[in-house]
C-alpha cells in the first residue's frame, strides 16, 4: 500500500534541495534573456502528441498514458511539452502576428518507459520554446542561454552534438535512398523496424535492437540530402558558434525521436557521470504551428531533463546538508506561547526560524536538532523571559550567548 506507483518517485531532502537550485537559476537566466515561463496542464487530448510527437514515434506508440476521461474523451499525460505549448499558443492567437515569443517551462512529463538508472515515468523537464524566428542567430541565441545555464550549475564534461534534418520537401530523396539500402538487408532488421520504415524511415535510426543497428552500418546520411537553403542555415550557424566560443560536434545520425524536427537537430551530452549519455534535446520545428492549425510559424526548442541533472549537480557538488533555519526552543507553557508572538515579529522581519512546537524537553529538543543538522538553537526559558533575551547556542562550537530579542533578526542574518 504505502509504495509509490513503479517510476514515480518522491523528491524531498538535498534531491529537492537540488531540483530548487537548478529551477532557481533557470528562472534567473532565462529571464535575463527575455524568455517568460508558460505553465500548461498536465491533460491533454491525445491528438495533441499523436500529431505532432508522430504516430510511428516510440513516445506515441508505446509510452502514452492514455485513457479515456469520464465524459469518454480521450486525454493523455503530457509525455513532451513542446506540442503542448504550441497548442496554447494557437488557442490564445499568440502568434497571430510575427512577433516574437520567448518561453520556459519547467514540470513533470509522462512516459511509460524501461526503468534505467536516471530515467523515470513520471521525469521532470525544463525547457525553452522560440516562436516566429526562422534564423540560425535565433538558435544560437537560445544555445548561448542554454550553456549559460548549464555551466552556471558547474558542469563542465558537456558536449553539443550538431545535425541538420533538412525539410519535409528534401526528405523524400534521403527517403528512397534509405529504403533501398533498407531492401538490401531487410531479413536483418526486427519487426518493428519493417513498420517503422514504411511510416518513418528515420524511426529505424533509433532502434534499440543491437542487430538492427549493426545492420545499419554505412546507411546513407541524411545531411547528404540537404537542400540548399538548410544546408545554408547549418553552416551559419556552425559560424555563429564557432563566433561565440561554443565547441559542437557533428553528428550527421542525430536525427531524433521526434517526428516535428526540420532543419536544426541537437543533443547535448554529459560525461560528468562517467560514460557519456544525452542530458537535453532539441531542435528546429517549423512546420509543427500551422500543423496543429495555427499560422506558419517558424519554430526552435530544446527541453532538458531534471532528474538526470539533478545527478549529475549531486555527483559534481558532493555531499552538502540542507541549510536549515534556526530552532527557536521555548521550555514551559508560558514561553510557548511568548515563542509564537516574537518569531511572528522575527519572520516579518525576514528571519529564518523554525519553533519546536513538539512541548519537548530542552535535552530531546537539542537532540533532534543535531540528529536534523540545525546549526543554531535559540532557547527561551521563564529566566530568559524575564530578561527579554534568548540564549543563543551554536550547535557546532557548543557556545552559548544572550540576544536581546530585538537584535535577533540581525544576528541571525551575520
Ligand atoms: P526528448 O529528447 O524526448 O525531447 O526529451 C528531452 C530530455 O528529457 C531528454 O534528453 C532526457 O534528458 C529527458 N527525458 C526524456 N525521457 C525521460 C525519462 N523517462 N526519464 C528522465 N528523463 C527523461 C523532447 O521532449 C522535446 N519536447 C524537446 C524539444 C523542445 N524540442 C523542441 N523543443
Amino acid at each position: 500500500m504505502a509504495q509509490s506507483v513503479k517510476g514515480m518517485r518522491d523528491l524531498f531532502g538535498p534531491v529537492m534541495g537540488d531540483f530548487q537550485h537548478i529551477e532557481d537559476t533557470a528562472r534567473r537566466v532565462f529571464a535575463q534573456h527575455g524568455y517568460g515561463e508558460i505553465r500548461t496542464p498536465i491533460l491533454e487530448y491525445t491528438e495533441v502528441f499523436k500529431r505532432s510527437v508522430g504516430d510511428s514515434s516510440d513516445i506515441v506508440n508505446k509510452e502514452m498514458y492514455e485513457f479515456k476521461d469520464r465524459g469518454d474523451r480521450s486525454v493523455v499525460m503530457r509525455p513532451e511539452n513542446t506540442a503542448a505549448v504550441v497548442r496554447a499558443m494557437i488557442e490564445h492567437k499568440l502568434l497571430q502576428t510575427s512577433d516574437p515569443q520567448l518561453l520556459y517551462y519547467i514540470g513533470p512529463m509522462f512516459r511509460y518507459e524501461r526503468m534505467q538508472a536516471g530515467r523515470y515515468r513520471q521525469f521532470w523537464q525544463i525547457g525553452a520554446e522560440v516562436f516566429g524566428s526562422a534564423t540560425p542567430e535565433c538558435e544560437a541565441e537560445n544555445l548561448v542561454m542554454l550553456f549559460d545555464f548549464l555551466q552556471g550549475l558547474g558542469l563542465k564534461q558537456l558536449k553539443l552534438t550538431l545535425n541538420s534534418v533538412g525539410t519535409p520537401e528534401s526528405r523524400p530523396a534521403f527517403y528512397a535512398a534509405f529504403r533501398a539500402f533498407f531492401d538490401a538487408r531487410e531479413a536483418q532488421f526486427c519487426g518493428d523496424c519493417h513498420r517503422r520504415v514504411a511510416e518513418n524511415p528515420m524511426r529505424v535510426l533509433d532502434c534499440k535492437n543491437e542487430g538492427c543497428q549493426t545492420a545499419l552500418q554505412g546507411h546513407p546520411l541524411i545531411t547528404d540530402f540537404l537542400d540548399d537553403a538548410s544546408r545554408a542555415h547549418h553552416e551559419r550557424l556552425k559560424v555563429l558558434l564557432t563566433n561565440l566560443g561554443l565547441p559542437f560536434e557533428e553528428n550527421p545520425r542525430l536525427v531524433r525521436g521526434l517526428d516535428y524536427y526540420t532543419r536544426t537537430a541537437f543533443e547535448v551530452l554529459s560525461s560528468d557521470l562517467g560514460a557519456q549519455s544525452a542530458l537535453l534535446g532539441g531542435g528546429r520545428y517549423d512546420g509543427l504551428v500551422k500543423h496543429l492549425g495555427g499560422p506558419d510559424t517558424p519554430a526552435f526548442g530544446w527541453a532538458i531533463g531534471l532528474d538526470r541533472l539533478a545527478m549529475i549537480l549531486a555527483a559534481v557538488r558532493g555531499e552538502q546538508s540542507v541549510p536549515r533555519p534556526a530552532l527557536l526552543i521555548p521550555m514551559g507553557e508560558k514561553a510557548a506561547a511568548e515563542a509564537l508572538r516574537l518569531a511572528r515579529g522575527w519572520w516579518a522581519q525576514g528571519a529564518a526560524v523554525q519553533v519546536e512546537t513538539r512541548g519537548a524537553n530542552l535535552k530531546k529538543a537539542l537532540q533532534t536538532a543535531n540528529r536534523q543538522g540545525f546549526t543554531r538553537a535559540l532557547i527561551l526559558g521563564d529566566g530568559e523571559l524575564e530578561q527579554g533575551v534568548v540564549a543563543a547556542k551554536d550547535l557546532a562550537a557548543g557556545t552559548q550567548e544572550s540576544w536581546a530579542f530585538a537584535e535577533v533578526p540581525a544576528r541571525l542574518k551575520d
